[in-house]
Protein backbone atom coordinates (compact mmCIF):
# COMPACT_ATOMS: atom_id res chain seq x y z
CA UNK A 1 0.00 0.00 0.00
CA UNK A 2 1.18 3.29 -1.01
CA UNK A 3 2.29 6.05 1.66
CA UNK A 4 0.02 8.14 3.12
CA UNK A 5 0.51 10.90 5.71
CA UNK A 6 -1.47 10.52 8.86
CA UNK A 7 -3.09 12.57 10.83
CA UNK A 8 -1.25 13.37 13.90
CA UNK A 9 -3.27 13.03 16.88
CA UNK A 10 -0.77 12.23 19.35
CA UNK A 11 2.43 15.06 19.75
CA UNK A 12 4.42 13.09 21.75
CA UNK A 13 8.04 13.15 20.81
CA UNK A 14 7.83 9.28 20.69
CA UNK A 15 4.49 9.34 18.60
CA UNK A 16 6.05 12.04 16.62
CA UNK A 17 9.69 9.67 15.83
CA UNK A 18 7.78 7.13 14.88
CA UNK A 19 5.39 8.66 12.06
CA UNK A 20 8.92 10.33 10.73
CA UNK A 21 10.57 7.00 10.76
CA UNK A 22 7.33 5.51 8.77
CA UNK A 23 7.68 8.52 6.34
CA UNK A 24 11.49 8.26 5.71
CA UNK A 25 10.78 4.43 5.07
CA UNK A 26 8.51 5.19 2.57
CA UNK A 27 10.60 7.80 0.81
CA UNK A 28 13.86 5.56 1.04
CA UNK A 29 11.56 2.65 -0.38
CA UNK A 30 9.94 5.02 -3.30
CA UNK A 31 12.93 6.23 -4.48
CA UNK A 32 14.54 2.95 -4.74
CA UNK A 33 11.34 2.21 -7.01
CA UNK A 34 12.42 4.61 -8.93
CA UNK A 35 15.88 3.78 -9.70
CA UNK A 36 15.48 0.12 -9.89
CA UNK A 37 13.35 0.41 -12.71
CA UNK A 38 15.15 -1.01 -16.08
CA UNK A 39 15.27 -0.12 -19.48
CA UNK A 40 15.18 -2.72 -22.36
CA UNK A 41 18.31 -1.88 -24.72
CA UNK A 42 15.92 -1.73 -28.35
CA UNK A 43 14.20 1.34 -26.57
CA UNK A 44 16.56 2.78 -25.13
CA UNK A 45 15.88 6.22 -25.74
CA UNK A 46 12.06 5.83 -24.56
CA UNK A 47 12.59 4.00 -22.37
CA UNK A 48 14.69 6.45 -20.68
CA UNK A 49 12.25 9.19 -20.94
CA UNK A 50 9.65 6.80 -19.28
CA UNK A 51 11.89 6.00 -16.09
CA UNK A 52 12.53 10.25 -16.25
CA UNK A 53 8.52 10.49 -16.10
CA UNK A 54 9.03 8.21 -13.19
CA UNK A 55 10.98 9.96 -11.59
CA UNK A 56 9.11 13.42 -11.91
CA UNK A 57 6.30 11.30 -10.46
CA UNK A 58 7.94 10.50 -7.66
CA UNK A 59 9.53 14.15 -7.50
CA UNK A 60 5.72 15.68 -7.28
CA UNK A 61 4.22 13.29 -5.31
CA UNK A 62 6.60 14.30 -2.47
CA UNK A 63 7.80 17.65 -3.03
CA UNK A 64 5.04 19.32 -5.29
CA UNK A 65 3.78 22.62 -3.57
CA UNK A 66 0.07 21.80 -4.47
CA UNK A 67 -0.46 18.92 -2.07
CA UNK A 68 3.31 17.11 -2.37
CA UNK A 69 3.95 15.07 0.61
CA UNK A 70 5.99 18.00 2.67
CA UNK A 71 2.73 20.16 1.82
CA UNK A 72 0.43 17.60 3.45
CA UNK A 73 3.47 17.29 6.65
CA UNK A 74 2.87 20.85 6.84
CA UNK A 75 -0.91 20.84 7.09
CA UNK A 76 -1.50 17.43 8.56
CA UNK A 77 1.49 17.85 11.35
CA UNK A 78 2.96 20.96 12.03
CA UNK A 79 -0.48 23.23 11.75
CA UNK A 80 -2.67 20.37 13.55
CA UNK A 81 0.00 20.50 16.56
CA UNK A 82 -0.74 21.82 19.62
CA UNK A 83 0.88 25.87 20.72
CA UNK A 84 2.99 23.92 22.94
CA UNK A 85 4.53 21.11 20.39
CA UNK A 86 4.78 23.82 17.71
CA UNK A 87 8.60 24.63 17.97
CA UNK A 88 9.33 20.77 18.37
CA UNK A 89 7.10 19.78 15.36
CA UNK A 90 8.24 22.84 13.42
CA UNK A 91 11.98 21.80 14.03
CA UNK A 92 11.29 17.89 12.53
CA UNK A 93 8.63 19.29 9.76
CA UNK A 94 11.75 21.20 8.78
CA UNK A 95 14.54 18.80 8.95
CA UNK A 96 12.51 16.17 7.32
CA UNK A 97 11.35 18.99 4.11
CA UNK A 98 15.11 19.41 3.88
CA UNK A 99 15.70 15.11 3.89
CA UNK A 100 12.97 15.43 0.89
CA UNK A 101 14.03 17.45 -1.43
CA UNK A 102 17.47 16.11 -0.60
CA UNK A 103 16.05 12.42 -1.50
CA UNK A 104 14.71 13.80 -4.69
CA UNK A 105 18.44 16.08 -5.29
CA UNK A 106 19.70 12.31 -5.21
CA UNK A 107 18.08 10.14 -6.91
CA UNK A 108 17.67 12.34 -10.37
CA UNK A 109 21.51 12.40 -9.82
CA UNK A 110 21.64 8.69 -9.05
CA UNK A 111 19.40 8.46 -12.38
CA UNK A 112 21.46 10.79 -14.35
CA UNK A 113 24.50 8.57 -13.87
CA UNK A 114 22.70 5.35 -14.64
CA UNK A 115 21.72 7.18 -17.97
CA UNK A 116 25.05 8.31 -18.54
CA UNK A 117 26.62 4.59 -17.69
CA UNK A 118 24.38 3.25 -19.78
CA UNK A 119 24.93 5.67 -22.99
CA UNK A 120 28.79 4.99 -22.43
CA UNK A 121 28.25 1.44 -22.77
CA UNK A 122 26.64 1.80 -25.99
CA UNK A 123 28.88 4.22 -27.22
CA UNK A 124 31.75 2.04 -26.08
CA UNK A 125 30.32 -0.94 -27.76
CA UNK A 126 30.94 0.77 -30.88
CA UNK A 127 33.92 0.44 -32.98
CA UNK A 128 36.90 2.98 -32.15
CA UNK A 129 35.61 4.10 -28.90
CA UNK A 130 37.10 4.13 -25.44
CA UNK A 131 37.28 5.55 -22.73
CA UNK A 132 40.27 4.91 -20.26
CA UNK A 133 38.20 6.51 -17.22
CA UNK A 134 34.38 7.13 -16.14
CA UNK A 135 35.76 10.81 -16.62
CA UNK A 136 36.02 10.89 -19.69
CA UNK A 137 33.20 8.93 -20.92
CA UNK A 138 31.25 11.25 -18.47
CA UNK A 139 32.76 14.05 -20.06
CA UNK A 140 32.30 12.22 -23.72
CA UNK A 141 28.62 11.44 -23.47
CA UNK A 142 27.40 14.63 -21.58
CA UNK A 143 26.14 16.58 -24.81
CA UNK A 144 26.52 13.61 -27.04
CA UNK A 145 23.03 13.12 -29.35
CA UNK A 146 23.22 9.59 -29.31
CA UNK A 147 20.11 9.39 -31.99
CA UNK A 148 21.95 11.00 -34.12
CA UNK A 149 23.74 8.50 -36.92
CA UNK A 150 26.82 6.97 -36.11
CA UNK A 151 30.51 7.93 -37.59
CA UNK A 152 30.86 5.86 -40.92
CA UNK A 153 34.06 4.09 -41.64
CA UNK A 154 34.21 3.20 -44.90
CA UNK A 155 36.53 0.30 -46.34
CA UNK A 156 39.49 1.72 -47.56
CA UNK A 157 41.31 0.87 -50.83
CA UNK A 158 44.65 -0.38 -51.26
CA UNK A 159 46.47 2.27 -53.01
CA UNK A 160 47.22 2.06 -56.56
CA UNK A 161 50.88 2.36 -56.48
CA UNK A 162 51.01 -0.92 -53.33
CA UNK A 163 48.43 -2.30 -55.43
CA UNK A 164 50.86 -2.29 -58.93
CA UNK A 165 53.82 -3.40 -56.50
CA UNK A 166 52.01 -6.24 -54.85
CA UNK A 167 50.77 -7.41 -58.64
CA UNK A 168 54.58 -7.39 -59.95
CA UNK A 169 56.02 -9.24 -56.47
CA UNK A 170 52.99 -11.65 -57.10
CA UNK A 171 54.33 -12.60 -60.61
CA UNK A 172 57.60 -13.05 -59.47
CA UNK A 173 56.93 -15.20 -56.25
CA UNK A 174 54.61 -17.04 -58.58
CA UNK A 175 58.14 -17.83 -60.39
CA UNK A 176 59.79 -18.70 -57.08
CA UNK A 177 61.21 -15.65 -55.82
CA UNK A 178 61.61 -14.23 -52.54
CA UNK A 179 60.88 -10.76 -51.41
CA UNK A 180 64.12 -8.48 -49.71
CA UNK A 181 63.76 -5.24 -48.40
CA UNK A 182 66.70 -2.32 -48.17
CA UNK A 183 67.24 0.46 -45.94
CA UNK A 184 66.37 4.27 -48.01
CA UNK A 185 68.83 5.82 -46.39
CA UNK A 186 71.32 4.69 -47.79
CA UNK A 187 75.59 4.84 -47.84
CA UNK A 188 77.45 5.60 -51.28
CA UNK A 189 78.95 2.10 -51.03
CA UNK A 190 75.61 0.69 -51.39
CA UNK A 191 73.96 2.98 -53.86
CA UNK A 192 76.90 3.44 -56.24
CA UNK A 193 80.40 2.09 -55.41
CA UNK A 194 79.48 -1.83 -54.86
CA UNK A 195 77.60 -1.16 -58.08
CA UNK A 196 80.73 -0.43 -60.36
CA UNK A 197 79.65 3.68 -60.22
CA UNK A 198 82.58 5.30 -61.27
CA UNK A 199 83.55 8.06 -59.47
CA UNK A 200 82.58 10.65 -61.52
CA UNK A 201 79.42 9.11 -62.69
CA UNK A 202 76.31 11.86 -62.70
CA UNK A 203 74.26 10.09 -60.23
CA UNK A 204 76.58 10.40 -57.70
CA UNK A 205 76.37 14.80 -58.51
CA UNK A 206 73.80 16.45 -56.19
CA UNK A 207 71.95 17.90 -59.08
CA UNK A 208 70.66 14.44 -59.26
CA UNK A 209 71.14 12.71 -55.93
CA UNK A 210 69.65 14.05 -52.29
CA UNK A 211 72.49 13.74 -49.89
CA UNK A 212 72.38 13.86 -45.95
CA UNK A 213 73.69 17.05 -45.29
CA UNK A 214 77.63 17.65 -42.97
CA UNK A 215 78.75 14.24 -43.44
CA UNK A 216 81.85 16.13 -44.93
CA UNK A 217 84.60 14.40 -42.04
CA UNK A 218 83.24 10.82 -43.06
CA UNK A 219 84.56 8.64 -45.61
CA UNK A 220 83.09 9.31 -49.50
CA UNK A 221 81.65 5.47 -49.18
CA UNK A 222 80.37 6.31 -45.61
CA UNK A 223 78.28 9.03 -46.60
CA UNK A 224 74.41 8.92 -46.09
CA UNK A 225 72.01 9.49 -49.21
CA UNK A 226 68.53 8.69 -50.27
CA UNK A 227 68.80 6.03 -52.38
CA UNK A 228 68.17 6.71 -55.95
CA UNK A 229 67.30 3.12 -57.13
CA UNK A 230 66.71 -0.32 -55.02
CA UNK A 231 69.71 -1.26 -56.97
CA UNK A 232 71.96 -1.81 -53.65
CA UNK A 233 69.30 -4.21 -51.90
CA UNK A 234 71.25 -6.32 -54.88
CA UNK A 235 74.49 -5.86 -52.98
CA UNK A 236 73.16 -6.36 -49.88
CA UNK A 237 71.54 -9.41 -50.73
CA UNK A 238 74.16 -10.76 -52.00
CA UNK A 239 75.86 -10.29 -48.77
CA UNK A 240 73.79 -12.69 -46.81
CA UNK A 241 73.13 -14.59 -49.13
CA UNK A 242 74.56 -17.18 -51.65
CA UNK A 243 73.73 -18.30 -55.00
CA UNK A 244 71.44 -19.43 -56.07
CA UNK A 245 69.45 -16.23 -55.30
CA UNK A 246 66.35 -15.01 -56.80
CA UNK A 247 64.66 -12.31 -54.86
CA UNK A 248 62.40 -8.96 -55.84
CA UNK A 249 62.98 -5.78 -53.55
CA UNK A 250 60.24 -3.65 -53.74
CA UNK A 251 60.57 0.05 -52.61
CA UNK A 252 60.83 3.78 -52.63
CA UNK A 253 63.68 5.44 -53.97
CA UNK A 254 64.24 9.36 -54.37
CA UNK A 255 66.07 11.63 -57.03
CA UNK A 256 66.19 15.78 -57.03
CA UNK A 257 63.47 15.95 -59.64
CA UNK A 258 61.29 18.67 -59.94
CA UNK A 259 57.74 17.18 -60.18
CA UNK A 260 55.68 17.22 -63.26
CA UNK A 261 53.49 15.01 -64.59
CA UNK A 262 55.70 12.29 -65.44
CA UNK A 263 58.13 12.74 -62.50
CA UNK A 264 57.92 12.61 -58.59
CA UNK A 265 61.42 13.18 -56.49
CA UNK A 266 59.74 10.12 -54.62
CA UNK A 267 58.65 6.97 -56.61
CA UNK A 268 59.08 3.21 -55.90
CA UNK A 269 60.99 0.76 -57.79
CA UNK A 270 60.70 -3.21 -57.64
CA UNK A 271 64.39 -4.41 -58.39
CA UNK A 272 65.10 -8.29 -59.59
CA UNK A 273 67.85 -10.12 -58.82
CA UNK A 274 68.90 -14.01 -60.39
CA UNK A 275 72.17 -15.37 -59.71
CA UNK A 276 73.20 -18.78 -60.43
CA UNK A 277 75.03 -21.18 -62.35
CA UNK A 278 74.56 -20.99 -66.19
CA UNK A 279 72.11 -18.07 -66.25
CA UNK A 280 71.92 -16.58 -69.43
CA UNK A 281 70.31 -13.66 -71.21
CA UNK A 282 67.64 -15.87 -72.58
CA UNK A 283 66.81 -16.65 -69.29
CA UNK A 284 66.51 -12.63 -68.83
CA UNK A 285 65.18 -12.36 -71.96
CA UNK A 286 62.14 -15.23 -70.95
CA UNK A 287 61.40 -13.73 -67.42
CA UNK A 288 60.69 -10.75 -68.53
CA UNK A 289 58.64 -11.26 -71.18
CA UNK A 290 56.43 -13.42 -69.13
CA UNK A 291 56.47 -11.26 -66.55
CA UNK A 292 55.19 -8.16 -68.69
CA UNK A 293 52.59 -10.37 -70.34
CA UNK A 294 51.40 -11.21 -66.70
CA UNK A 295 51.02 -7.69 -66.06
CA UNK A 296 49.75 -6.57 -69.48
CA UNK A 297 48.17 -9.17 -71.16
CA UNK A 298 49.62 -12.42 -73.07
CA UNK A 299 49.04 -9.96 -76.41
CA UNK A 300 51.89 -8.07 -75.32
CA UNK A 301 55.41 -8.41 -76.78
CA UNK A 302 58.95 -7.48 -76.06
CA UNK A 303 61.36 -6.00 -77.49
CA UNK A 304 65.25 -5.78 -75.91
CA UNK A 305 66.77 -2.46 -76.71
CA UNK A 306 70.90 -1.84 -75.53
CA UNK A 307 71.35 0.67 -73.03
CA UNK A 308 73.89 1.11 -70.46
CA UNK A 309 73.86 0.53 -66.78
CA UNK A 310 77.35 0.50 -64.90
CA UNK A 311 76.49 -2.64 -62.86
CA UNK A 312 75.17 -4.99 -65.70
CA UNK A 313 76.81 -6.15 -69.17
CA UNK A 314 75.45 -6.16 -71.64
CA UNK A 315 72.53 -3.85 -70.32
CA UNK A 316 68.54 -3.51 -72.10
CA UNK A 317 66.04 -1.65 -72.23
CA UNK A 318 62.94 -3.15 -72.16
CA UNK A 319 59.94 -1.82 -74.77
CA UNK A 320 56.28 -3.64 -74.53
CA UNK A 321 54.47 -2.75 -77.82
CA UNK A 322 52.19 -0.42 -77.16
CA UNK A 323 48.96 -1.74 -74.93
CA UNK A 324 47.21 1.37 -76.34
CA UNK A 325 47.87 0.53 -80.29
CA UNK A 326 48.46 -2.75 -79.88
CA UNK A 327 52.21 -1.60 -81.10
CA UNK A 328 50.46 -0.04 -84.41
CA UNK A 329 51.62 3.16 -83.68
CA UNK A 330 48.29 4.62 -85.24
CA UNK A 331 44.84 5.02 -83.40
CA UNK A 332 41.77 5.28 -84.97
CA UNK A 333 43.71 6.98 -87.98
CA UNK A 334 45.75 9.33 -85.95
CA UNK A 335 49.26 8.91 -84.45
CA UNK A 336 49.58 7.20 -80.95
CA UNK A 337 49.95 9.66 -78.76
CA UNK A 338 51.36 7.04 -75.45
CA UNK A 339 54.07 5.13 -77.64
CA UNK A 340 54.82 8.63 -79.88
CA UNK A 341 53.80 6.53 -83.36
CA UNK A 342 56.46 4.22 -82.49
CA UNK A 343 54.53 1.06 -81.25
CA UNK A 344 56.30 0.87 -78.36
CA UNK A 345 56.78 1.85 -74.37
CA UNK A 346 60.23 1.75 -72.70
CA UNK A 347 59.63 0.34 -69.47
CA UNK A 348 62.87 -1.19 -67.20
CA UNK A 349 66.12 -1.74 -67.14
CA UNK A 350 68.07 -4.79 -66.78
CA UNK A 351 71.25 -6.62 -67.70
CA UNK A 352 73.39 -9.59 -66.31
CA UNK A 353 75.24 -9.07 -63.91
CA UNK A 354 78.52 -6.94 -63.98
CA UNK A 355 81.40 -9.57 -63.05
CA UNK A 356 82.81 -6.66 -61.34
CA UNK A 357 80.02 -6.17 -58.89
CA UNK A 358 80.68 -10.06 -57.71
CA UNK A 359 83.83 -8.79 -56.78
CA UNK A 360 82.17 -6.43 -53.96
CA UNK A 361 80.45 -9.58 -52.73
CA UNK A 362 82.72 -12.22 -52.53
CA UNK A 363 80.69 -14.24 -55.67
CA UNK A 364 83.26 -16.03 -58.27
CA UNK A 365 82.32 -14.44 -61.41
CA UNK A 366 84.21 -17.81 -62.85
CA UNK A 367 81.26 -19.91 -61.02
CA UNK A 368 78.41 -18.10 -61.16
CA UNK A 369 76.02 -15.81 -63.57
CA UNK A 370 73.60 -13.64 -63.51
CA UNK A 371 70.74 -10.97 -64.31
CA UNK A 372 69.46 -7.85 -62.49
CA UNK A 373 66.27 -5.77 -63.48
CA UNK A 374 64.82 -2.69 -62.08
CA UNK A 375 61.30 -1.05 -63.00
CA UNK A 376 59.18 1.74 -61.88
CA UNK A 377 56.14 1.03 -60.24
CA UNK A 378 54.37 4.26 -60.85
CA UNK A 379 54.83 3.81 -64.56
CA UNK A 380 53.40 0.50 -64.76
CA UNK A 381 50.07 2.01 -62.92
CA UNK A 382 50.49 4.89 -65.06
CA UNK A 383 49.85 2.48 -68.07
CA UNK A 384 47.93 -0.06 -66.71
CA UNK A 385 45.15 2.21 -65.56
CA UNK A 386 45.54 4.86 -67.65
CA UNK A 387 46.32 7.56 -65.59
CA UNK A 388 47.88 10.84 -66.95
CA UNK A 389 49.42 12.23 -64.11
CA UNK A 390 51.75 10.77 -61.95
CA UNK A 391 50.86 13.69 -59.34
CA UNK A 392 47.84 12.18 -58.70
CA UNK A 393 49.66 9.04 -56.80
CA UNK A 394 50.76 11.45 -53.96
CA UNK A 395 47.88 13.97 -53.86
CA UNK A 396 45.78 11.71 -51.44
CA UNK A 397 42.57 12.92 -53.49
CA UNK A 398 40.26 10.51 -52.30
CA UNK A 399 37.94 10.88 -55.61
CA UNK A 400 40.78 9.64 -57.15
CA UNK A 401 42.56 7.08 -54.51
CA UNK A 402 38.54 5.73 -54.20
CA UNK A 403 38.95 4.17 -57.75
CA UNK A 404 40.79 1.57 -56.77
CA UNK A 405 38.65 0.09 -54.58
N1 LIG B 1 68.68 0.73 -61.07
C1 LIG B 1 68.35 1.07 -62.43
C2 LIG B 1 67.60 2.39 -62.46
O1 LIG B 1 67.11 2.82 -61.44
C3 LIG B 1 67.51 0.01 -63.09
C4 LIG B 1 68.20 -1.32 -63.24
C5 LIG B 1 68.11 -2.25 -62.27
C6 LIG B 1 68.95 -1.58 -64.37
C7 LIG B 1 68.74 -3.47 -62.39
C8 LIG B 1 69.59 -2.80 -64.55
C9 LIG B 1 69.48 -3.74 -63.54
O2 LIG B 1 67.47 3.01 -63.49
Amino acid sequence: MAYTVSKLTDFSATALDSAVRDLLSALDQEAEGVLASKVAEPEHDAGWKKRWDEWKVFRDRWIARKNGITTQINELWLKAAPKETKREVGQQVNRLKGEIEGKVKATEERLQHQQWNAEKAVIESTPGRSFATYDEALKATQGVDITLPGIRRPIGAEHPVIKTMNEIIGVFRNLGYSVEEGPEVETDYYNFEALNFPPNHPARDTQDTLFIAGQDAKPPRDRLLLRTHTSPVQIRTMQKMRPPVRVVCPGKVHRNDAPDATHSPIFHQVEGLAVDTNITFCDLKGTLDHAMKALFGSNVKTRFYPSFFPFTEPSADVQISCIFCDGKGVRDGTPCRNCKASGWIELLGCGMVDPNVYGFVDYDPAKVSGFAFGMGVERIAILKYGVDDIQLFFSGDVRFLEQFG
